[in-house]
């Protein structure tokens, strides 16, 4: 302790700052003076709780913005945005050529209860888009993982990989919290490599979200997976029979 230079803060003493709705307050002197940046210039007391409350109500909407964005990811571009909301914001023309089947969009925004669905139908009646529809109200209702994956990229990933080694693809669909397979069945495969159907019992064991969207009926799934397969995609399933026809 020599006889060096010493300083001494003061603690004590306020001042008096006015806000910027005008209202004057005291404020700590030196931390006012350490202040530089106006516009981070301390507010009074009400002005505090008013800006608490407004970060506080946009806390769900950041989130959803969060988790739909998170969702996004996991698309193909031309799904990325869909939601219900969208469907029905958009032109009545449009909305019925993204899906023809009038009452398509009130069945599967009831199916987002469930959590194994089946969407069926003809090409380009609006499975894909329903699908995504369902699982963005899925993955806004929690901060849970989707994947979406291609029947046949699922159905082929095992043959590009090493004898002993999984898929990655496999491995995350056997796993994640919802999984969306677009197109199961859709087109041939070699049955020896197919991780359909392990990925398939797997998630329905462990009942974990899953949507399937495909064109086929019952039976020709069965063919191609096995009956026990087929009981477990449509026997518990909220399955959504998507047929074309304009609403009157
Ligand atoms: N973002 C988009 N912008 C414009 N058109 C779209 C968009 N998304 C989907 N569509 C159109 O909406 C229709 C339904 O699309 P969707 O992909 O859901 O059909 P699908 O039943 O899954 O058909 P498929 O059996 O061929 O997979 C198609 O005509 C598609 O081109
Ligand atoms: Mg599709
Ligand atoms: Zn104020």
């Amino acid at each position: 302790m020599g006889d060096g230079f010493k300083m001494t803060l003061d603690l004590e003493s306020m001042t008096s700052v006015q806000c910027a709705c005008g209202t004057h307050f005291e404020f700590p002197a030196w931390v006012f003076k350490l202040i530089k940046n106006h516009a981070t210039m301390p507010r009074c007391a009400k002005c505090t709780e008013i800006a608490k409350a407004e970060a506080l109500a946009r806390e769900p909407a950041e989130r959803q913005e969060r988790r739909d964005a998170a969702f996004d990811d996991r698309l193909p571009p031309l799904y990325q945005g869909t939601s219900f909301e969208q469907l029905y914001a958009l032109p009545p023309d449009e909305r019925r050529r993204r899906c023809k089947d009038a009452t398509g969009i009130d069945q599967a925004k009831a199916a987002v209860r469930s959590s194994w669905v089946v969407l069926a139908g003809p090409a380009g009646v609006g499975k894909t888009v329903l699908a995504t529809c369902i699982g963005r109200e899925w993955a806004r209702a929690s901060d849970q993982r989707t994947l979406f994956v291609d029947g046949f990229a699922l159905a082929t990933a095992r043959a590009q990989e090493k004898l002993g080694n999984e898929a990655p693809v496999v491995e995350n669909a056997l796993r994640v919290s919802q999984l969306i397979i677009d197109d199961l069945c859709a087109r041939p495969s070699n049955a020896l490599f197919d991780a359909s159907s392990d990925v398939i019992h797997a998630r329905h064991q462990y009942q974990r979200r899953t949507i399937f969207t495909v064109g086929h009926d019952p039976g020709a799934i069965a063919a191609r997976l096995g009956d026990g397969i087929a009981r477990r995609i449509y026997e518990a399933a909220t399955i959504i029979e998507l047929k074309p026809k304009a609403s009157r």
